[in-house]
């Protein structure tokens, strides 16, 4: 997607800029709206694509999508307006072949509409035809900050086409099928960390994820501490090869290591067989290593609610990922160090695939006003540069629902579907 939104003070939130958006494109109301959240990393960085360990939350800042089916004498089509694009994602149905082999030269669109297209792609390839539909899509997820947006949009879309073609949600599912759609359609070969945080979260949990089985924990996050997240308002856009680079070393550590992923490897093993890698891939297998057991280690300490080690252990985290994992950045650095002298802060470290972006805090609650004015001055006065401080809510993952005061078949049906809910 394009360059993200900074919500401006007294602005609509994204739910009424999308239903407000779809009125001006295609006049009427919208008969579903879909929520979709951006994710934080807690800890467990780089290790989703190891088959380790992550501990995501899906947070309150939001990508909403307002639709409805297409009107009966449209061409069959997905249509897709966006707030932040000058061009409308347009995918006719059906959507193309998955390629074989994974690659997307089968791709009839570009730029963003890639997301929507492959979103399309994978789905049909699973469930069959797909129903048209159109909408409009409004954001308050910033773009490019390792906050997840392309994972939100992909997911929101999959349950646009689920709730119109009445295909049944399964969270893991839709997940994996998100995740084909950026690694074969897109090109982007990430792990499975985004499209399973923004599908699973649970209100006021972080998610304890294995990667290698797709399953997904909630984890309780204790009341009186805050999920803070720090934007050092830097962006980097080619991170893909850096991204790729690290990939390349993991898999090499593994290779040496004569193991399936590193996964299945402790720090006895790494310690009895560092003198069969290069330096390189020593440092990169350290960090997988030590982030798979700190995720564990986060994990037990918020449910035990000992914020003090879990805070501690997020701060080691980011002195392994920069230190051996070498993705931070001088920016997130700084970040970090700003938030650990401010008030309040339990421990911090950057956030996501790293280069730029943003920083995650665990802060008390009580004192979250001292510290968003004391990291961002300590930011402010170590790099010369204006960050800005979300503090963050853990909240559900995608869903669709029908628009409210909007009846429907469609809409009744949701409707039973929902009062039968557990
Ligand atoms: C990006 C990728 C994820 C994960 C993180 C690093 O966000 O999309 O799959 O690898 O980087 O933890």
């Amino acid at each position: 997607m394009g360059p993200g939104p900074e919500p401006a003070p007294g602005r609509p939130p994204a739910r009424e800029r999308a239903i407000a958006g779809f009125a001006a494109a295609f006049g009427g109301h919208p008969t579903a709206l879909v929520r979709s959240p951006a994710r934080v990393n807690l800890i467990g960085e780089h290790t989703d694509y190891n088959d380790g360990f992550c501990l995501p939350v899906a947070v309150d800042r939001e990508l909403w999508i307002a639709l409805r089916p297409s009107p009966g004498d449209a061409d069959d089509a997905i249509e897709l307006v966006s707030e932040q694009e000058a061009r409308a994602a347009r995918v006719t149905l059906p959507p193309p072949d998955v390629p074989p082999p994974a690659a997307a030269q089968r791709r009839t669109t570009e730029g963003w509409a890639g997301y929507v297209e492959g979103t399309a792609v994978m789905l049909a390839a699973a469930h069959g035809p797909l129903a048209g539909w159109q909408g409009v899509v409004a954001s308050d997820i910033p773009t490019g900050a390792g906050l997840s947006s392309s994972a939100a949009l992909e997911l929101a879309v999959a349950a646009a086409c689920a709730h119109i073609a009445g295909l049944p949600w399964d969270a893991l599912a839709m997940a994996r099928l998100a995740h084909r759609a950026e690694n074969e359609w897109v090109g982007a070969a990430t792990g499975l960390l985004d499209q399973l945080a923004c599908v699973s979260g649970v209100a006021g949990h972080a998610l304890l994820v294995d990667c290698r089985h797709g399953t997904v924990e909630p984890v309780p996050l204790p009341a009186h501490v805050a999920v803070v997240v720090l934007d050092t308002s830097t962006r980097r856009r080619i991170v893909t090869s850096a991204y790729a680079d690290r990939r390349v070393e993991c898999a090499r550590a593994t290779r040496l290591l004569g193991v399936p992923a590193l996964r299945d490897v402790g720090p006895s093993l790494l310690a009895e067989a560092a003198g069969r890698l290069d330096p390189v891939a020593l440092a990169r297998a350290r960090h997988v290593v030590t982030e798979n057991q700190r995720v564990l280690d986060v994990a037990a300490a918020l449910r035990a609610g000992d914020v003090a080690t879990a805070g501690a252990l997020l701060t080691e985290g980011h002195r392994s990922i920069r230190d051996d994992f070498a993705v931070s950045s001088a920016e997130l650095d700084a970040m970090v160090e700003a938030a650990l002298a401010a008030p309040g802060c339990l421990g911090a470290r950057m956030t996501g695939g790293g280069f730029a972006g943003c920083a995650a805090a665990l802060v008390d609650r009580a004192l979250l006003d001292a510290f968003a004015a004391a990291a961002l001055d300590g930011y402010h006065a170590a790099t010369g540069l204006t960050g800005s401080v979300l503090p963050c809510s853990a909240v559900a993952g995608t869903v669709a629902e029908p628009c409210p005061g909007v009846s429907s078949p469609g809409h009744d049906r949701q409707e039973a579907h929902r009062d039968n809910r557990p």
